[in-house]
């Protein structure tokens, strides 16, 4: 049998690139190929790539960059870029002039095309001259489309994605997302239930529903659907497991789906609730459509349905404009709301957008100073709430080993929560299952838990 062909997929950003990476295996395997454990053994390289921020965009054009070498060392070698930089027509002109060890980019509309596209590069190759593939969909006169049934090599036998929708339609201003994903699309109800199904006959713990905006998935279908009617369709699937999903839009969660979540079986009390600003000023301008005080009361409903829940969410800091009256806003509300969980980004101009050309851009060191401020109060916040997690026992999924530590394991709570707890023998049987973890002690962003030892002796 002759040896088959490598491919590694280095996948950057939102789980839904992490998502598409495990269809594009899906995909190679389905050619042929086999998992390469490593760049370095690879016959084929593909870069994942994101654009939601410049760091993202920087950090895989000089981790493609550093691809040059192995293909000196490998002419045979077949890299290709996609994802939503290689989306942007500009990043793809950049590709093309400035790396020319790149074969193939290709946009995040041509996923199902992937095969096809590499039997070209194969075939371009041996024509020394005209040996790249460039092809990219623009979304400006394709609202986009997608393929249901292609094959998904996922990586864990126990946690899945599940992309119930596709695209953004709301433009915020300062987000790159609605140009390089297209318009709004969801998936049929129907596809999405018998996948659910099928991953939980299959054992999957853990299953997260992926979209740019759950809250507005079924709009565009015909019959309209709505999320919390999905929600408690799956949630009727018999089974050990949980259902997770992101990310919401304030502006589209309805009172049905608070309701659903709230007395579902399956349905952990965790929602990740983007507020970006507390400031009305900068929330318009950055078309979110919602207000600071229709986000309070939202997320006071949610409180009063499951005083248990856990709450987090994203914080632009530095939007064109922002006033140190509009950060203490922003601050005021996250004392409000007392996230679990603040993922607070500064923010970055994304060509093309709106905000990117606004006059009033405000300093970087302005940028970091409250940048810091808030960090210093959530993690005040955090670390009170997790301290009142001491001695309290979570029901948890163990995820594997920890990837700081190899004396212990990682498992996350039902609502969440990041735990740590010795490593056992007992433990490591338990990868892939749900256990209850005493917690003993509380950091702001991670727990820590008693070992698991039920007396058995299961030597390492
Ligand atoms: N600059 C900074 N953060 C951004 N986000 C999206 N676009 C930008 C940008 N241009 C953040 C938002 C979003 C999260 C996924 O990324 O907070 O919710
Ligand atoms: Fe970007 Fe706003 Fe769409 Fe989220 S809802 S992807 S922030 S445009």
């Amino acid at each position: 049998m002759p040896k088959k062909p490598l491919a590694f997929i280095e996948t950057y950003g939102c789980q839904q690139n992490e998502a598409d990476s495990e269809t594009l295996m899906g995909l190679l395997l389905a050619e042929g190929y086999e998992k390469a454990p490593s760049p370095e053994d690879a016959d084929l390289v593909l870069v994942n790539t994101c654009a939601v921020r410049e760091h993202a965009e920087l950090k895989a054009l000089s981790n493609t960059g550093k691809f040059k070498k192995l293909k000196e060392q490998n002419p045979d070698l077949i890299l290709a870029v996609c994802g939503c930089m290689a989306q942007q027509e500009t990043r793809a002109n950049e590709i093309r002039n400035r790396y020319p060890f790149v074969d193939l980019v290709f946009g995040t509309n041509l996923i199902s095309r992937f095969p096809e596209l590499l039997r070209e590069v194969k075939r371009a190759k041996l024509r020394p001259r005209n040996r790249r593939v460039f092809c990219v969909e623009d979304y400006e006169t394709n609202p986009g489309t997608f393929t249901e049934g292609l094959p998904v090599a996922r990586e864990s036998a126990f946690s899945a994605w599940v992309s119930i929708m596709y695209g953004c339609n709301n433009f915020c201003t300062y987000c790159i997302v609605p140009y390089v994903r297209g318009r709004e699309r969801s998936r049929a109800f129907d596809a999405v239930v018998d996948e659910v199904r099928d991953l939980v006959d299959r054992g999957y713990k853990e299953i997260t529903l992926l979209g740019q905006n759950v809250n507005a998935y079924g709009k565009t279908l015909a019959p309209k659907r709505s999320f919390a009617e999905l929600l408690a369709a799956l949630d009727t699937l018999d089974g050990d497991y949980i259902l997770r999903f992101m990310t919401s839009h304030p502006k589209d969660m309805s009172r049905e789906t608070i309701d659903v979540i709230a007395n579902s079986k399956h349905i952990p009390h965790q929602i990740h609730l983007p507020l970006q600003s507390g400031s009305d000023e900068i929330l318009k301008r950055m078309h979110r459509i919602y207000d600071a005080s229709s986000y309070q009361a939202l997320a006071d409903a949610i409180r009063a349905a499951m005083p248990d829940c856990t709450l987090s969410t994203d914080i632009i800091i530095g939007f064109p404009g922002e006033s140190e009256e509009d950060f203490r806003k922003t601050l005021q509300m996250i004392s409000h709301v007392r996230y679990d969980n603040v993922f607070a980004f500064l923010y970055s101009p994304r060509g093309g957008t709106p905000a990117a050309g606004y006059p009033d851009q405000i300093p970087h060191k302005v940028m970091t100073e409250r940048m810091e401020r808030l960090l210093a109060l959530c993690h005040t916040i955090s670390l009170k709430k997790n301290a009142s997690l001491v001695g309290k026992t979570l029901d948890s999924l163990v995820e594997g080993e920890s990837k700081t530590d190899a004396q212990m394991l990682t498992a996350r709570s039902k609502s969440g929560k990041l735990i740590h707890f010795p490593k056992t023998a007992q433990g490591v049987a338990a990868i892939g299952t749900f256990v209850p973890l005493t917690i003993s002690a509380a950091h702001a962003t991670t727990l820590i838990a008693d070992a698991i030892d039920d007396g058995k002796d299961l030597s390492l």
